[in-house]
């Protein structure tokens, strides 16, 4: 919608960048795009662009009135603050109010699925801002992105390594979504004129295995790769060895817990719904990235 201002904030992240560069690519003007971030200089590449580069830090929510006025539709980025000591409850929860204060007519919040139900260690900070979201009064759109495909850059490259990706995911199956679709999704809710209340689940529309995976990733990278199934405990203990802290524990066990449940075995065309495109198949990922592993 061309003449209103849309904002975007943590926009120096991954997903923050390659939503500007759809949002730019879309036609939207330059100058009807503001972008937000903890530090301004982060995003001069930008600015020199012409996108209106503000400061704003959810832990300095006095920030936020200033760096948000004038934007009619307002997403925000969850942060990546999953450490102890954080709260990103309070966070969103001032990003939302700021938002209302602001007069900002429409709010975008960046979710995973099932927040109600997932075992996720930080389901509950998801499920507690999309509270926040909701509560502000303004109407929304939730993204509630699956598993990004590019998750598997960090833990497969190790498995491949090793010939052995040790799971407790059992047999449950998992979709996934990827990063760049989690960005058409964002700029789709951010150009959209629509202040209708919605909730997307977004996923690639299939779901597979950790064997199904592991089969599709040997073959297509052509190395070997099998599958050792192991317990919640052992799984741990590997990670705990492995010298990660605790709560990167946590969140590698309780992703495989979401797996093994049933958490992650969500399939629809919500994707499709809101853009308008097909979501990038996991195959099509592996292909794209098999020099990576
Ligand atoms: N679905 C998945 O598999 C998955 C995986 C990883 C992460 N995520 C979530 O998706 C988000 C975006 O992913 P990404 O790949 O773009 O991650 P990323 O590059 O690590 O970006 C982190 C984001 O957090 C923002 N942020 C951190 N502290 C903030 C604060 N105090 N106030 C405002 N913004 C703050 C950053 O904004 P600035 O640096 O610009 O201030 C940036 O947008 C993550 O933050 C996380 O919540 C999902």
């Amino acid at each position: 919608m061309t003449g209103t201002k849309i904002l975007l904030t943590g926009a120096s992240g991954k997903l923050g960048r390659e939503t500007l560069d759809i949002l730019l690519s879309s036609g939207k003007p330059a100058h009807e795009i503001i972008a937000t971030t903890r530090n301004v200089s982060n995003l001069a590449d930008y600015a020199a662009k012409g996108v209106i580069v503000r400061q704003a830090d959810f832990n300095a929510p006095e920030t936020l009135s200033e760096a948000f006025a004038g934007a009619d539709r307002i997403a925000i980025i969850s942060t990546d603050a999953i450490d102890p000591g954080s709260d990103r409850v309070k966070q969103h929860a001032a990003a939302a109010e700021a938002a209302k204060l602001a007069g900002a007519s429409h709010l975008i919040y960046t979710s995973l699925p099932d927040p109600e139900g997932s075992r996720i260690s930080f389901a509950p900070d998801h499920l507690g801002s999309e509270k926040a979201v909701i509560g502000s009064g303004l109407s929304y759109t939730i993204l509630r992105n699956s598993w990004y495909q590019e998750n598997l850059l960090m833990s497969l490259p190790q498995a491949f390594a090793q010939g052995v990706w040790a799971t407790s995911a059992g047999n449950g199956r998992q979709s996934f979504i990827a990063h760049e679709d989690c960005a058409r999704a964002l700029a789709a809710a951010l150009l959209s004129n629509s202040t209708e209340n919605a909730i997307y689940t977004l996923n690639d529309g299939e779901s597979h295995t950790v064997e199904e995976i592991a089969a599709m990733a040997s073959a297509i990278v052509g190395k070997p790769l099998e599958v050792s199934h192991i317990s919640e405990d052992a799984l741990r203990a590997g990670l705990t060895d492995a010298g990660l802290p605790p709560f990167v524990v946590d969140l590698s066990v309780s992703a495989d817990e979401n797996v093994r449940t049933g958490g992650f075995d969500i399939i629809n065309d919500d994707f499709e719904t809101l853009t308008g495109q097909k979501p990038q198949t996991l195959r099509s990922f592996f292909e794209a990235n098999r020099a990576a592993f």
